[in-house]
């Protein structure tokens, strides 16, 4: 499967969405390559700490690729891994365009408030021309650092809901300090030790979402 965590905003937890995906999906066993299509390079960052620090290395494969070599190689890639984990970036970019003119399914991460979550609705645009040459592609919307207490939560996830063409999870990821420091260290949520037990819950939810 090729799965996109992309959409037009920084800032709201794709590279962290992405990079904790492809390495659950890698401790299950899977062969997975993660592609980062994103200028700014976190998910290479990452990577490169993982091969640092851990015996075992990164536990899968990554790669930096630009504009639509992100189609081409890709493609030439698809059935060289069980699983393809694209860092798209948050911009309406060429590479953002080739991973939905080849992704199943696009992850679009969004924090509570209106301002962000109307976003969502240039995503659907960009997402209705893809789904024109990409019958596969499904996008799935999720809103991340979720507040602990207060109503942004709900209507933010009210108005992603209202959205034509993007599939809303009920699976929130609280604004969380372990998302910032597991992904400083290289490690993935569920690596982390001590362990958030609230933390794992929410993003193994979010797993069983993409991957059930
Ligand atoms: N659920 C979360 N709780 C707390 N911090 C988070 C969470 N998700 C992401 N972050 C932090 O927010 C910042 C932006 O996340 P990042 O994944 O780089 O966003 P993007 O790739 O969309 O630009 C990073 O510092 C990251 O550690
Ligand atoms: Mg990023």
């Amino acid at each position: 499967m090729i799965i996109g965590f992309g959409g037009v905003k920084g800032g709201v937890g794709k590279t962290t969405l992405a990079v904790n995906m492809a390495v659950m999906r890698s401790l299950k066993g899977r062969d997975i390559l993660l592609v980062d299509a994103d200028d700014q390079a976190t998910a290479s960052d990452f990577t490169a700490i993982r091969n640092e620090t851990l015996e075992t290395g990164a536990g899968y494969t990554a790669i930096k690729l630009h504009g639509s070599a992100v189609r081409s190689e890709v493609m030439r890639m698809v059935d060289k891994y069980d699983d393809i984990v694209i860092d798209v970036g948050g911009r309406d970019t060429a590479g953002q365009r080739a991973a939905m003119s080849i992704a199943h399914r696009l992850l679009v991460p969004f924090l509570p408030g209106s301002f962000d979550v109307w976003t969502l609705e240039t995503v659907a645009e960009l997402v209705e021309e893809a789904k024109a040459f990409n019958d596969h592609l499904m996008v799935y919307t999720v809103l991340n650092r979720a507040d602990h207490v207060g109503q942004d939560n709900e209507e933010a996830a009210s108005i992603a809901l209202e959205i034509q063409g993007l599939q809303h999870l009920d699976t929130p990821l609280g604004n969380r300090k372990i998302f910032r420091n597991a992904g400083g260290m290289g490690l993935g949520v569920v690596e982390y030790r001590p362990k958030d037990k609230k933390a794992i819950a929410e993003i193994s939810a979010l797993y069983t979402a993409l991957f059930a």
